[in-house]
């Protein structure tokens, strides 16, 4: 399916779960050609048959690491570390989107340090990739329904590399988000961490999972 003469995809995302299948619809309908990888070759092929978006395919994760962009959406705590490792040479030069909380199984803690993130242990083990970090803000539920009234949320991005973030916006335009740099992916510790907080607040609010940031501005005078 996904080596259908002039068919390349621009994004391959790796793992069906909650945050994958749903960012795999919100960049296909955004009018990227996108790859869903899975374990279970058959389990994508029903999510992408009942999607039903033309510019999405089905594949396994070798089919994923292919594409010039790779978001894998697993957990560090199932293995993503590891998982990547196995197709590491096909990440050469890559944009790696890192959506990663690195969550241990029982919510409370991270099964990374307090000085590392996600984020930085992605691009540590894998130099040759250009790591940047979204959607770790964002809860599952929020891409069924992503705006609030009129307003679109925020997703912070991170990232070392400007040429690798301004590729991960273009490859999100048209998608249904306000997206603003956070800065290095240092602050990717900060972020993903935020989680916590943001997940509290939720409960405390009756809103949970449906919740995200909106940094309210108002210009200087
Ligand atoms: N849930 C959220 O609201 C949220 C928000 C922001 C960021 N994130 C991040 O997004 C990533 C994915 O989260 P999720 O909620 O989508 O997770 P999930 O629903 O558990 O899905 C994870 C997917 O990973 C794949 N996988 C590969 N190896 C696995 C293993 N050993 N055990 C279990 N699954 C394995 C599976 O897809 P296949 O079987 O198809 O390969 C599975 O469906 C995590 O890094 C998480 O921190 C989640």
């Amino acid at each position: 399916m996904t080596n259908s003469p002039g068919w390349a995809p621009e994004l391959g995302i790796l793992g069906t779960g909650r945050m994958g299948s749903r960012l795999a619809a919100m960049f296909a309908r955004a009018g990227r050609r996108v790859v869903l990888g899975s374990r279970d070759f058959d389990r994508s092929a029903a999510i992408v048959k009942e999607l039903g978006i033309p510019t999405l395919r089905a594949g396994c994760y070798l089919d994923a690491v292919r594409a010039p962009a790779v978001l894998p959406a697993v957990f560090v705590r199932d293995g993503l570390l590891d998982l990547l490792e196995r197709y590491c040479s096909s990440l050469k030069s890559k944009l790696l989107i890192d959506i990663s909380n690195p969550f241990n199984s029982d919510y409370s803690d991270f099964v990374t340090p307090w000085d590392s993130s996600g984020a930085e242990e992605l691009q540590r083990r894998f130099p040759q990739a250009r790591v940047v970090g979204a959607f770790k803000n964002v809860f599952w539920e929020v891409f069924d329904h992503p705006q609030f009234g009129d307003v679109l949320s925020d997703v912070l991005v991170t990232g070392d590399s400007a040429p690798a973030k301004a590729e991960f916006l273009k490859l999100a335009e048209g998608t249904p988000f306000r997206y603003l740099d956070a800065g290095p992916l240092i602050r990717s510790r900060t972020i993903e961490r935020l989680t916590f907080i943001t997940s509290s607040l939720g409960q405390q609010l009756n809103s949970y999972p449906r919740m995200n940031w909106r940094l309210l501005t108002q210009a200087a005078a």
